[in-house]
């Protein structure tokens, strides 16, 4: 009995071990539902174009609506000897349904079936991801908006450097999480063709209808290139590259809630369910999640990376090492889908510490700028102005204050066209308020921008 849909040629059976190690069933059957699909387009348009009879592809339907029903139940028997999603699928269909299930292959190849499939489940996969990414976007804005006039110490070379709203520094990922959605759109395009007519690599003396397949399975094109067809996985890597980029700003976002949630900041804290303890230490509450989420950032780096090396070297057209396209491909989905959900619940949980922000901002000179700004409106040029602040601030150290608590005739030491109204300058409020231009981060600009990003992700 043959138990290969090829060993009517092989003298010899399978190797055991060769069997398990070519098998892609136990990874690949998660793409069944995409498999079907694309069966079932592809004979619907066997029957149109007169290559099948309308009987077969009644019972086409037939035995595919119950094999859905049996996958979807648990009954389904997936089994190793059929290597595959594919080989498993259509043998139970031509269990059930006899010839007509045979004959579904016809001018088809696995090549170009599988390249279909990966694409369909993509696709949904993408589209899913970008309604996350939404959501993910909205809950920050949410929080940006609640906090439009929280003063936050905004730092270079993590040295405080000037005040920023907290609601401004939310938004700078609320931009970063904009784009990564920009290019799931992007990518979703170059996705979205079909290969299926492509056949084993050089298209079919059949007289198949791919334009018709396509609409029917919502494909904007068909891969005009039957060997680019079965072969290209450009779009994986493009998935995984988007995906890569989107896990390192959930990384960059993760180490700042990790950073200000550490007791040396104390500027937020997390809601204890993302949060774990300590099985030795009683007083610990670690932010664990996005510990995790950064640390997951590496795993999704990696499988662009593996991706991008699978494809190097390939020659024209397909061979089976595209069967490794897969686990990376699910994976990355599993894991920003995953993190997506759950950053996004997590940020509505982010608990603000407004006055510890606002002591830190203090205390590291952060409206130096603000000074030496305000000398240069009273006619100083300005690296004359900036070496007379950084006196000023140099002084202040010593005495232990902060710029804002040195008088008036201290301050005019330094320059005598200072005046009283140098202390609106010198407070962060002021400081914060005066950044009024386009995109800085003065309350009412960020209060723009909320404005903007919900009319945008409304
Ligand atoms: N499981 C295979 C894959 O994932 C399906 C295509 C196999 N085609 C072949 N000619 N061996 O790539």
């Amino acid at each position: 009995k043959k138990s290969q849909a090829w060993s009517a040629l092989f003298s010899e059976p399978m190797s055991e071990l060769v069997k398990r190690y070519t098998a892609s069933v136990f990874f690949d059957k998660r793409l069944w539902k995409a498999d079907i699909q694309g069966s079932l387009a592809h004979a619907e348009m066997l029957q149109a174009q007169g290559l099948i009879s309308a009987d077969d592809w009644a019972a086409i339907q037939k035995g595919m609506a119950q094999i859905t029903a049996e996958i979807e139940s648990g009954a389904f028997e997936w089994k190793l000897d059929l290597e595959d999603v594919h080989l498993n699928i259509e043998a139970r269909l031509t269990q059930l349904v006899g010839d007509a299930g045979k004959r579904l292959h016809t001018g088809r190849s696995r090549n170009d079936q599988v390249a279909t499939d990966v694409r369909l489940w993509l696709r949904g996969e993408v589209d899913e991801i970008g309604v996350l990414l939404g959501e993910l976007q909205k809950a920050l804005v949410d929080v940006a908006e609640q906090n439009a006039d929280t003063i936050l110490p905004g730092f270079t070379h993590l040295q405080v450097a000037q005040p920023v709203a907290f609601g401004h520094h939310l938004l700078a990922y609320v931009e970063m999480f904009a784009r990564d959605a920009e290019r799931m759109v992007d990518l979703r395009k170059r996705l979205n063709r079909l290969p299926l007519g492509s056949a084993a690599l050089a298209g079919t003396s059949y007289p198949l209808d791919r334009e018709r397949v396509a609409r029917t399975l919502g494909f904007e094109a068909v891969c005009q290139n039957s060997l680019d067809g079965v072969s290209d996985r450009d779009f994986a890597i493009e998935f995984t590259a988007a995906a890569s980029l989107l896990m390192v700003h959930i990384s960059r976002l993760s180490e700042e809630l990790i950073l200000w949630m550490s007791q040396s900041f104390a500027f937020i804290d997390l809601a204890d369910r993302f949060c774990t303890g300590s099985s030795i230490m009683p007083q610990k509450k670690n932010p664990d999640v996005p510990e995790l989420a950064r640390g997951k950032t590496g795993r999704v780096v990696g499988h662009l990376m593996g991706l991008i090396t699978l494809m190097k070297g390939q020659p024209l057209a397909y061979n089976k090492d595209n069967q490794e396209d897969k686990e990376p491909l699910f994976d990355t989905v599993d894991t920003l889908k995953d993190t997506l959900r759950i950053f996004a619940e997590m940020a509505a949980g982010i608990t603000v510490k407004p006055e510890a922000m606002e002591r830190a901002a203090k205390k590291g000179y952060a409206t130096a700028t603000d000074l030496a700004d305000y000398l240069v409106k009273k006619g100083l040029p300005f690296r004359d102005a900036h070496e007379v602040v950084a006196h000023a601030v140099k002084d202040a150290i010593a005495l232990g204050v902060d710029l804002s608590e040195l008088s008036l005739t201290q301050l005019q030491a330094y320059n005598p066209a200072i005046e009283q109204d140098v202390f609106e300058v010198l407070s962060l409020r002021g400081s914060l308020n005066a950044r009024n231009t386009l995109g800085g981060t003065a309350p009412n600009q960020v209060r723009a921008q909320v404005a903007r990003h919900r009319a945008r992700l409304a």
